[in-house]
Formats: structure tokens, sequence, C-alpha cells
């Protein structure tokens, strides 16, 4: 059973919780990159950001001929963004459809639209069965030990 974790982090924390479930896993990780990168700083952080999973952009990623066809789980990780996933997860999920595949899902948030952002990543991935879900609110200023805990933990409640 192969699982790949696959997600978009801007600030860094989504990547923490990545890093840590990945490691737990022994999967293989893809970090999603935009080939015009999100501004990270100001109000342009939230204004690009936001406007694009408004306007469900698509952004050009950085990660060529991705080939999802070797793992039978699939864990995603994304910020919330505008209260759903952002937009370069967006690209991922238009660019390289799946089905049949066990999904889990990560998100990292400001502590608002962690329901909404989940209910729209399942609607976009149908025909998956999920296996869990697990969100943090700013794990690498609100306290990291408890968030790699909670990661493992939830980790070896997976049924993979
Ligand atoms: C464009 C943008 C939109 C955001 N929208 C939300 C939101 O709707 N709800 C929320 O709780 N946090 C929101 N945030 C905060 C991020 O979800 C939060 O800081 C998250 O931990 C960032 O993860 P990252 O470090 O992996 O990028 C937003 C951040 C950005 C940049």
């Amino acid at each position: 059973m192969k699982t790949l974790v696959v997600f978009y982090s801007l600030e860094g924390n989504t990547k923490f919780i990545a890093d840590v479930i990945a490691k737990h896993l022994q999967a293989d990780t893809l970090e999603l990159k935009t080939a015009k990168p999100f501004p990270s700083k100001g109000f342009k952080k939230f204004f690009k950001g936001g406007m694009s999973v408004v306007f469900k952009q698509k952004p050009k990623l950085d990660n060529k001929d991705i080939d999802l066809n070797p793992y039978d789980n699939i864990i995603i990780g994304t910020p919330v963004w505008a209260g759903s996933y952002s937009s370069p997860v967006n690209s991922f999920i238009k660019q390289y459809p799946f089905t049949g595949k066990k999904v889990g899902v990560f998100l990292c948030s400001g502590g608002g639209g962690v329901e909404k952002c989940c209910s729209n990543i399942k609607k976009a991935l149908p025909g998956n069965s999920f296996i869990g879900e697990i969100d943090f609110v700013e794990p690498l200023k609100r306290g990291r030990e408890e968030a790699f805990k909670a990661s493992v933990q939830w980790c070896e409640n997976l049924s993979l």
C-alpha cells in the first residue's frame, strides 16, 4: 500500500504537518509549488490568495508530470483560504483527477472556515473514500508539540 502526502503551504504551517505525517506513514511527499509564487506578506497575501479562491482559479503549477497511479492512499493538505482550499490545491485536483483512492485531509487555518473547506474538498473528489480529516489552527505559532502529537495520533488511527 503506497501513500502520497500532497500539500500546498504558503507560510509553512501545512508543510510542518505534512512532514510529520509523511514521516510517520513512510509516505512519499509532493509539495505543490506555483510557477508564480503567491505573495506571503501584507494585504496582497490575503487579496491575491483570496481572489484566486473566490474566482476558482487554477494557478499554473511548477510540478510536472505527477503520476498518482502508484498510490493507493492520497493525503491532501492545504491552508484554508477564504473558507475553502487553496487554489494551488484546486490546480492539482483539476489537473490530476483521480478516483478509487483512500483520501485523508489535513487543514491549517486561522480558526475559521474549516468545515466548509473540508466539505468542498470532498465534493471536488468524487469517487474516492474519505478515511479521515484533521485541522490545526496556526500550529507554528500556537504549539508545534501539540500539533506534532495530534498528527501522529491521527496517522495511527487512519485505516490505510
Ligand atoms: C489568502 C489567504 C486566505 C485565508 N483565509 C482564511 C480563512 O478563510 N479562514 C481562516 O481561518 N484562515 C485563513 N487564512 C489563514 C491561513 O489559513 C492560516 O494562516 C494557515 O495556517 C496558513 O497555512 P500555511 O502556513 O501552510 O500557508 C488565510 C490565509 C491566506 C494567505
